[in-house]
């Protein structure tokens, strides 16, 4: 009914935080300036209010970034003498509280007896420190209780980034050596079922809280293991916020929310950590809470609002090599749970094949993200994955086989000043020959910059009226919704100066 595919029916850790160096730090129809203006201004106070937040909690630790190395000393001499004197085994059985004062205890007398001279504060920091390295996850502990950090980067013991508001920054925190860091590592990755070490040196995993982590120990990552984790907000972000944020307008907003909810296909593009999971995360709140819904990951992120939710992880073959089960697998084994709707976290291989015939057979309304420098890229990508799995198809069979399942590509960009946009909506519409037609429905501009390196710019439709979706749009009932948000998001030619 909707063109391409068959039955409508169907449808298928800062708190402590060190004290950071910065390191890195169309012809289009103008929108109206104010209204420009005042989404710029909203999107800077509210990455101002972050800043602030982001300064507080860096001075909160500055005191601990300026530590001494005696302080490290000193903690080498404790930590001994606390191995010595505590059965680990016996700490293990009692809870957290209990535990903490267990240790807490033990250290003062350690210091009571070695006359080691300390303020109070230095003692307390000491305590908490100690404290992480036995029961958590060591110097991770304070970068993972703040909720402002995007990514924990280690590069071996001696060196943590983060990323905070866009920008990565070095932290302060360190580790006692590559095998206490190693130490955690294991501790991490054991948590959900998984060993890294010289035998199975790479190794993905996800902390409770559902941060994605990624380690990859020596020999194959030179300067000592390799941690990285993506950590997830507490705050789950909604299109409202990515709204006030400044990733896209409201019009923009509703325009996907149509989308979403008249179940299109999509493909989520863009380059690594430029906030594609999280946009899929809000396209899925709009997903219904009839639909069964299963979603395929390497480490579980996503976290879909629905009741009927069917979570899926692949897992990395044993140390004798059996046992993997790959993205694929996952994904062709969906379509034998009777799925409404299938959330592939990443397409990154052949499993692209799989998720278009699913979104060519009944499951329409399926999603999945893909690394891509703009949404025609995310198109040859694709193909290029499903040739590369090996399939013998002609590429105009494949291309047909792209155009008639995806629907939509929202592609999405982290900007040179840090700030996430979406910058692409683009519809499939249809081949022309042997090339796959699109047309973009919604784009962003860039416009400048402001005084401070900010960048200014604006989201404007590219005056379609009426996309390819607006029947799916209008046999969902929401052709009215769609004709508001394209007419508000339309604007008038800029004037030529
Ligand atoms: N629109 C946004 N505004 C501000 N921060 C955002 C926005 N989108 C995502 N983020 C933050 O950016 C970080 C990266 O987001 P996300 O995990 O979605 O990126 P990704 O593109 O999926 O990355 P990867 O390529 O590593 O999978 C997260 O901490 C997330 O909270
Ligand atoms: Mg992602």
């Amino acid at each position: 009914m909707f063109g391409k595919r068959g039955s409508p029916e169907a449808p298928g850790f800062g708190a402590k935080p060190s004290p950071v160096v910065a390191v890195t730090g169309g012809t289009a129809a103008v929108l109206d300036a104010s209204r420009v203006a005042g989404d710029e201004a909203a999107a800077r106070r509210l990455q101002q209010q972050e800043q602030a937040k982001t300064a507080a909690a860096n001075a909160a630790t500055a005191a601990r970034g300026r530590r001494s190395e005696n302080y490290y000393d000193v903690k080498s001499t404790i930590f001994a003498a606390l191995l010595d004197t505590i059965d680990l085994s016996q700490l293990a059985k009692l809870d957290i509280e209990s535990a903490r004062e267990e240790i807490r205890d033990i250290v003062n007398d350690i210091i009571a007896l070695k006359n080691i001279v300390m303020s109070i504060s230095e003692q307390e920091d000491l305590l908490e420190d100690i404290c992480n390295d036995v029961l958590g996850l060591g110097p991770l502990e304070p970068l993972l209780a703040r909720d402002d950090i995007a990514d924990i980067m280690v590069n071996g013991a001696g060196k943590t980034y983060i990323e905070v508001a866009g920008k990565v920054q070095i932290t302060n925190i360190r580790f006692r050596d590559n095998t206490q860091l190693m130490n955690i590592c294991q501790r991490i990755v054991s948590q959900v079922g998984r060993r890294v070490d010289e035998a199975s040196p790479i190794c993905d995993a996800r902390l409770p809280d559902g941060s994605r982590v990624n380690v990859i120990a020596p020999p194959l990552s030179i300067d000592g293991p390799t941690l990285t984790i993506r950590k997830f907000r507490k705050d789950k972000l909604t299109l409202e916020q990515l709204v006030r944020y400044g990733t896209i307008t409201p019009e923009g907003a509703a325009i996907l929310e149509v989308i979403a909810e008249s179940r299109c296909n999509v493909l989520v593009s863009g380059g690594t950590g430029s906030g594609k999971t999280t946009l899929l995360n809000c396209l899925t709140f709009h997903m219904g809470h009839d639909e069964r819904i299963i979603t395929c990951e390497d480490a579980a992120e996503l976290q879909l609002q629905q009741p009927h939710v069917v979570r899926l992880e692949t897992r990395p073959p044993n140390i004798e090599g059996e046992g993997e089960v790959t993205m694929r697998d996952l994904v062709r084994n969906c379509l034998r749970m009777r799925p409404e709707r299938i959330v592939v976290g990443e397409v990154r291989g052949p499993e692209a094949f799989d998720l278009l015939q699913a979104m060519n057979t009944g499951h329409d309304g399926s999603m999945g993200t893909l690394h891509a420098n703009s949404p025609r890229e995310a198109l040859s990508r694709i193909e290029s994955m499903i040739t590369m799995g090996g399939f013998a198809l002609p590429s105009k069979t494949i291309r047909e086989m792209i155009s008639g399942s995806i629907d939509v590509i929202i592609h999405v960009s982290r900007m040179r000043d840090g700030s996430r946009r979406i910058t692409h909506i683009t519809e499939v519409t249809g081949m022309e020959g042997d090339v796959i037609i699109t047309q973009d429905i919604l784009r962003y501009d860039i416009l400048g910059e402001d005084a401070n390196g900010r960048i200014i710019g604006r989201h404007a439709s590219t005056g379609i009226g009426r996309p390819g979706f607006w029947e799916r749009a209008r046999y969902y009932n929401l052709d009215k919704k769609l004709a508001r948000a394209l007419d508000a998001a339309s604007v008038e030619a800029e004037p030529a100066r």
